[in-house]
């Protein structure tokens, strides 16, 4: 896998271009909802920071001839154990973002699961994805259309349903509030001023319908103002959802079952119990609770609870291939990754989503190999330097 020109003689060669690209192209409001924390920003910026306290240890005079990367999620065949993490209004971040995702994802041979916060439907996804993704579900107050869109996702051969426990309320996010964030942007001066310098984005826009949220818009009932992500999940998102209403939402779907949202060992054990067939350990990318752990400093006592009842997934942070290496060192069964790819799909579309997959696999790659392992099911716990304080010690009562 060499590294590409992306275009005209612009060589990516790290998830950083492709952020640096994302933030150039993409209207300000969009780039802005992408990279923000909640509140003072500390658990997002701890997501990256704690993976940089691992380091690997160099091994030297192996055989590492033949390296594979491939693995399984929810017992299906992944060329790396790295899923795209569902993640809303993508489609504002390129014209028919979450189909160019699917698509990207597809051919890769990783996972995609669309956000019910999304641009393009189900149904679009649907027609346009190669092969069955995975859908996310956010519980909402109208249990009618709750049913209604796990049917939906039924319809659209969704292989999985990953349920988000980690928003019944959503945390605030400062830019969000002074960017005023809609789906589609509303045209004050600011935003018009903005799109004056992203006219790709602009043409990308002009060229699709696909410009509001259309898994909701036309489905849900007395919908208020949808514009408004915000508004939207203050009005309509279910306060009182609790294990009881999970296990139903379980029940109704009868498929694989992955719960979203897990940071801590107890909640990790309820969700055994609720029978999800993965977990994944996440912080919603530092995007909730501001002042929560990170999420690979989350793991280990995760790991301790529930390792070998169900896959343990980590997303939250990974900006490279050597963070996917270090989670699955800590533990962790397989992998998501957010930011990591709406960088490249704002930079580049659907071949910048491609160029952020490509950059994960080659890191991973030369990294595992330069820890003197060959099959990424090796890259195990004695490959890493751990500092002794890495967990803390923390005098929480439990
Ligand atoms: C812009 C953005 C929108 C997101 N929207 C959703 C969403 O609709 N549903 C969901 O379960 N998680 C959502 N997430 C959280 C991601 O699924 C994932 O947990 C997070 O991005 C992982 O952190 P990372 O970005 O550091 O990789 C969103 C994250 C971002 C950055």
């Amino acid at each position: 896998m060499p590294a590409q020109p992306a275009r005209r003689g612009r060589l990516v060669t790290s998830i950083a271009d492709l952020k640096a690209l994302h933030q150039r192209r993409a209207p300000k409001m969009f780039f802005d909802y992408c990279e923000s924390g909640s509140w003072t920003e500390q658990t997002f910026r701890e997501n990256t920071s704690d993976f940089e306290r691992l380091r690997f240890r160099q091994r030297v005079a192996v055989d590492i001839s033949g390296r594979s990367l491939a693995s399984t999620m929810l017992g299906e065949p992944v060329a790396m154990p790295v899923a795209l993490a569902p993640v809303g209004s993508l489609g504002m971040q390129a014209a028919d973002g979450e189909i160019k995702a699917a698509r990207a994802a597809a051919r890769f041979g990783v996972p995609y699961t669309l956000s019910t916060m999304s641009i393009c439907s189900i149904e679009d996804v649907a027609e346009h994805s190669p092969t069955p993704f995975w859908f996310q579900l956010y519980v909402m107050q109208d249990t009618g259309f709750v049913d209604e869109i796990i049917e939906r996702a039924r319809a659209a051969k969704c292989s999985a349903l990953v349920l988000t426990l980690d928003l019944q309320i959503l945390g605030q996010r400062h830019k969000d509030l002074k960017n005023g964030l809609t789906a589609p942007p509303r045209p004050t001066p600011a935003v018009l001023l903005d799109l004056a310098t992203k006219w790709r984005w602009v043409w990308g826009m002009a060229g699709t319908k696909r410009r509001t949220f259309r898994n909701i818009v036309g489905h849900a009932k007395d919908v208020g103002d949808v514009s408004s992500l915000m508004a939207w999940t203050a009005e309509q998102f279910d306060p009182r959802l609790d294990w009881a209403k999970v296990e139903r939402i379980r029940a109704k779907w009868g498929g694989k079952f992955v719960l979203k949202g897990i940071l801590d060992a107890e909640d990790a054990r309820l969700a055994v119990k609720a029978g999800a067939d993965a977990i994944v350990v996440s912080n919603h990318g530092g995007r909730q609770l501001d002042g929560a752990l990170s999420s690979i400093r989350s793991l280990p006592a995760i790991v301790r609870a529930v390792k070998g009842e169900t896959e343990i997934w980590l997303d939250s942070g990974i900006r490279s291939g050597q963070d996917v290496l270090k989670a699955l060192a800590m533990g962790a069964d397989a992998t998501m990754i957010g930011r990591a790819y709406v960088y490249g799909l704002g930079a580049l579309g659907e071949a910048g989503v491609t160029r952020a997959l490509e950059v994960l696999a080659r890191e991973m790659d030369i990294t595992m190999a330069l820890c003197g392992r060959r099959r990424i099911q090796d890259m195990t716990r004695d490959v890493l330097l751990v500092p002794r304080d890495f967990e803390g010690d923390w005098a929480a009562q439990t």
